[in-house]
Protein backbone atom coordinates (compact mmCIF):
# COMPACT_ATOMS: atom_id res chain seq x y z
CA UNK A 1 0.00 0.00 0.00
CA UNK A 2 1.51 3.36 -0.96
CA UNK A 3 0.57 6.86 0.07
CA UNK A 4 0.53 9.94 -2.44
CA UNK A 5 2.28 12.84 -0.75
CA UNK A 6 2.76 16.24 -1.93
CA UNK A 7 6.94 16.85 -1.34
CA UNK A 8 7.45 19.95 -2.87
CA UNK A 9 6.65 22.83 -5.39
CA UNK A 10 8.05 22.57 -9.40
CA UNK A 11 9.07 25.92 -9.03
CA UNK A 12 11.61 24.86 -6.66
CA UNK A 13 12.92 22.30 -8.81
CA UNK A 14 14.75 24.12 -11.64
CA UNK A 15 15.39 21.64 -14.91
CA UNK A 16 18.79 19.47 -14.40
CA UNK A 17 18.69 20.29 -10.87
CA UNK A 18 17.89 17.84 -7.68
CA UNK A 19 16.81 17.94 -4.58
CA UNK A 20 16.22 16.43 -0.70
CA UNK A 21 13.28 16.04 0.72
CA UNK A 22 11.58 14.38 3.74
CA UNK A 23 8.16 12.86 3.47
CA UNK A 24 6.30 10.87 6.50
CA UNK A 25 9.95 10.41 7.43
CA UNK A 26 10.89 8.87 4.38
CA UNK A 27 14.21 10.75 2.73
CA UNK A 28 13.46 11.21 -1.03
CA UNK A 29 16.16 12.49 -3.75
CA UNK A 30 13.58 14.56 -6.35
CA UNK A 31 15.54 15.47 -9.99
CA UNK A 32 14.52 17.09 -13.30
CA UNK A 33 15.42 15.40 -16.21
CA UNK A 34 14.60 18.38 -18.82
CA UNK A 35 11.39 19.19 -17.19
CA UNK A 36 10.53 15.10 -16.20
CA UNK A 37 10.50 14.59 -12.44
CA UNK A 38 12.21 11.47 -10.76
CA UNK A 39 11.89 10.44 -7.29
CA UNK A 40 14.72 7.92 -5.86
CA UNK A 41 15.15 6.68 -1.98
CA UNK A 42 17.32 9.74 -1.09
CA UNK A 43 19.91 7.54 1.07
CA UNK A 44 23.17 5.95 -1.35
CA UNK A 45 23.57 2.26 -0.68
CA UNK A 46 27.45 2.68 -0.34
CA UNK A 47 27.78 4.50 2.84
CA UNK A 48 24.19 6.47 3.37
CA UNK A 49 25.53 10.08 1.38
CA UNK A 50 22.44 11.80 0.42
CA UNK A 51 21.60 11.73 -3.50
CA UNK A 52 19.09 14.39 -4.05
CA UNK A 53 22.56 16.47 -3.22
CA UNK A 54 24.15 15.51 -5.58
CA UNK A 55 25.69 16.24 -9.24
CA UNK A 56 22.77 15.47 -11.88
CA UNK A 57 24.35 15.36 -15.60
CA UNK A 58 21.36 14.18 -18.17
CA UNK A 59 19.39 11.19 -15.94
CA UNK A 60 22.55 10.41 -14.13
CA UNK A 61 23.17 11.28 -10.63
CA UNK A 62 26.49 11.05 -8.57
CA UNK A 63 26.59 10.85 -5.10
CA UNK A 64 28.07 13.74 -3.05
CA UNK A 65 30.08 11.45 -1.26
CA UNK A 66 32.22 9.25 -2.97
CA UNK A 67 30.59 9.37 -6.55
CA UNK A 68 28.82 6.68 -7.31
CA UNK A 69 26.28 7.27 -10.20
CA UNK A 70 22.60 6.29 -10.56
CA UNK A 71 20.13 6.18 -13.20
CA UNK A 72 17.24 8.36 -12.03
CA UNK A 73 14.50 6.42 -13.83
CA UNK A 74 15.57 3.21 -12.95
CA UNK A 75 17.66 3.65 -9.68
CA UNK A 76 20.40 1.33 -10.71
CA UNK A 77 23.96 2.23 -10.70
CA UNK A 78 25.65 2.14 -14.57
CA UNK A 79 28.71 0.33 -13.39
CA UNK A 80 26.48 -2.18 -11.55
CA UNK A 81 22.85 -2.69 -11.21
CA UNK A 82 23.19 -5.16 -8.53
CA UNK A 83 23.05 -1.58 -6.55
CA UNK A 84 19.73 -0.12 -6.51
CA UNK A 85 18.33 2.52 -4.62
CA UNK A 86 14.53 2.53 -4.76
CA UNK A 87 12.42 4.88 -7.16
CA UNK A 88 9.36 6.21 -6.47
CA UNK A 89 6.13 7.13 -8.70
CA UNK A 90 6.19 10.66 -9.34
CA UNK A 91 2.73 12.79 -9.89
CA UNK A 92 2.49 16.70 -11.12
CA UNK A 93 -0.58 18.49 -10.22
CA UNK A 94 -0.62 22.03 -10.96
CA UNK A 95 2.76 23.35 -9.21
CA UNK A 96 2.98 20.67 -6.67
CA UNK A 97 5.18 17.44 -7.06
CA UNK A 98 3.38 14.46 -5.34
CA UNK A 99 5.52 10.83 -4.63
CA UNK A 100 4.18 7.56 -3.85
CA UNK A 101 5.68 6.47 -0.78
CA UNK A 102 4.95 2.91 1.02
CA UNK A 103 2.64 3.30 3.74
CA UNK A 104 3.72 2.72 7.21
S1 LIG B 1 27.84 7.35 0.12
FE1 LIG B 1 27.29 7.53 -1.94
S2 LIG B 1 29.05 6.98 -3.01
FE2 LIG B 1 29.61 6.71 -0.96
Amino acid sequence: MKKLLPIANLSDLAPGSCLSVEADGIGVALFNVDGTIYALDNTCPHAGGPLGEGTLSNEIVECPWHRWRYNVRTGERPENPEFKVACYQVHVRDNVILVAIPAK
